[in-house]
């Protein structure tokens, strides 16, 4: 059995750890039942018992109340990057979490998949959108994760700058402060909301403004080399704006047009020849069975 799984954006500037957007990027893994654990397709240092997939894997028919089983997984696309703030840990969790659920038949809900996902994870904002697909809004409340979708408009046009470096999310987070002011939480809910409206709408106007952040963006532009410069390419260039996908260190611009990644493509060949620029469409459905 395949499932595909997209990759996905979180935090979106001011959203952090609760929204989250699902691109058509995609990993494909093949699940089959086997006597022991194989994984093939993956680099070799995954392909072992500490593996993301399976872990989720085992994890839902623990939910189940099933024994582990052994599985085969084989990795036949893996298109999303890893450690680069596209949700590659969530697309494996998503993919295990799913994989259990249609394997064996277990009838888990959305619901208890997503919350199974989440705890895997240790929070929801990219989980919701592999699972569901589209523009998320997420909380883990006693127990419970509460994930709503919001509308997209088809209006934006979206680029991704991946680095050739990796930033893991643990060193992403221990640079934050424990702490908020009441005037950083008020900038933030502020345009947490504009954000949503500039989303649903697409009203690039807005976006300047909406994407600022000031619970972690700040904090990790330092650990983004080439950030000060990658941003003022970007925005000369006509994007509306951009924001850290995830926990970095991939930039997501919100592009002018769709001619906007070919002419970022072209500036970032000249000033970071080994970066990638992709152009990107929201993924509206999330994670499939695919036969
Ligand atoms: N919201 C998370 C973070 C996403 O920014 O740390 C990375 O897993």
């Amino acid at each position: 059995m395949r499932v595909r799984v997209p990759a996905s954006s979180a935090n979106l500037g001011p959203g952090f750890d609760c929204f989250g957007l699902a691109w058509q990027l995609y990993n494909e893994m093949e699940f089959l039942p086997a006597s022991e654990l194989k994984i093939s397709g993956c680099p070799e240092k995954f392909q072992n018992e500490n593996n993301l997939a399976y872990r989720a894997y085992l994890t839902t028919l623990e939910a189940a109340g099933l024994p582990p089983e052994p599985v085969e997984i084989r990795f036949l696309s893996t298109y999303i990057p890893v450690c680069r703030g596209l949700g590659s840990s969530s697309a494996l969790i998503a993919g295990g979490v799913l994989a259990a659920n249609e394997l064996h038949g277990l009838g888990l809900s959305p619901d208890k998949l997503l919350l199974i996902a989440a705890q895997a994870e240790g929070h929801p904002d990219n989980v919701a959108p592999a699972l569901r697909g589209g523009l998320t809004v997420s909380s883990m409340e006693n127990g419970r994760v509460l994930s709503a979708s919001f509308p997209l408009s088809d209006k934006l046009h979206f680029a991704v700058l991946v680095p050739d470096f990796e930033l893991s999310t643990e060193l992403a987070r221990s640079v934050l402060p424990a702490q908020l002011s009441r005037q950083d939480a008020i900038f933030n809910v502020s345009r947490a909301a504009l954000l949503l409206k500039a989303l649903e709408t697409g009203d690039a106007a807005l976006l300047p403004v909406a994407l600022q952040d000031r619970i972690h963006e700040p904090y990790r532009t330092p650990l983004i080399p080439g950030y000060d410069r990658a941003r003022e390419l970007a925005l000369n260039l006509g994007a509306a704006g951009l924001c850290i996908s995830g926990a970095g260190s991939t930039l997501l611009c919100f592009a002018s047009g769709e001619d906007f990644a070919p002419r970022m493509a072209a500036a970032v060949a000249e000033e970071f020849p080994s970066w990638r620029v992709l152009p990107v469409l929201p993924e509206r459905e999330g994670a499939a069975v695919i036969d």
